[in-house]
């Protein structure tokens, strides 16, 4: 399907991919796709416009026609849209939940599906996400899923918000979580599931370079950081 080596790293919100896709771009100095930051931006565009989540003809408008960069740094990418940063209001609690609305509407993934796979550049591209091993890059030499319960992803989830300065309760990102988890999973178009040959990593009771040396063993395996 594409010219460059994929690696797919898909799984439920917090287990911990964002840290293992970046390890592994910069590890093996390959490109990253941040596939939830597209959905997010989408969902923060539809909001700043006025346009409601569930509008799938407005959405998936606003979805082809996004004037968006994704600028890789140090920790990741920063997303501009129409020349502003918008990379922190994406990722507050208001972008995850407009991000996974959105993403439940068929119109909305077939458009940013091209825009996905015309990543996948020499030498190679990590790509994070849901639906990645499944629907986006099926013929990947590499898909990973990245899994752990849904308390050890809630606690990560309330340390990530600490450090930007949001304080939300557990209780309320556990509820947060089992919610985001039903709707990406229960959804009709690419639901959040392993594809078939994905390699399942359970990272409740794994540090962050467990789970890199772990999927590192597999990129070895399959003989990815060699090319
Ligand atoms: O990965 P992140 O938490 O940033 O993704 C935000 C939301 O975007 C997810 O909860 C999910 O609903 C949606 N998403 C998706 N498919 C992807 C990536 C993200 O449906 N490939």
């Amino acid at each position: 399907m594409t010219g460059a080596p994929v690696i797919c790293v898909d799984g439920p919100s917090g287990a911990g991919k964002g840290t293992l896709s970046l390890r592994l771009a910069q590890g093996l100095g390959w490109h990253l796709l941040d596939s939830g930051a597209m959905y997010r931006v989408v969902a923060h565009a539809c909001w700043s416009r006025g346009i409601d989540w569930q509008d799938e003809a407005e959405v998936v408008k606003t979805a082809m026609g996004l004037d968006v960069r994704f600028v890789p740094d140090g920790n990741g990418v920063t997303v501009w849209l129409a020349g502003q940063e918008v990379s922190h209001e994406i990722r507050s609690e208001r972008g995850s939940l407009g991000a996974s609305a959105v993403a439940a509407l068929p119109g909305v993934r077939v458009a940013l599906l091209d825009r996905q796979r015309s990543l996948a550049l020499p030498p190679g591209l990590v790509a994070d996400g849901r639906d990645m091993g499944t629907v986006v890059f099926p013929d990947a030499p590499l898909k990973i899923f990245l899994t752990a319960s849904p308390e050890a992803r809630a606690r990560r989830r309330q340390t990530q918000l600490l450090e930007r300065g949001e304080s939300v309760s557990l209780p309320r990102l556990l509820e947060a979580i089992n919610e985001r988890d039903r709707r990406d999973s229960g959804r009709s178009v690419s639901p959040l599931v392993a594809a078939e040959d994905a390699i399942v990593i359970d990272s409740s009771d794994l540090s962050a370079d467990g789970v890199f040396r772990t999927a590192m063993d597999c990129v070895a395996e399959r003989g990815l950081e060699l090319r």
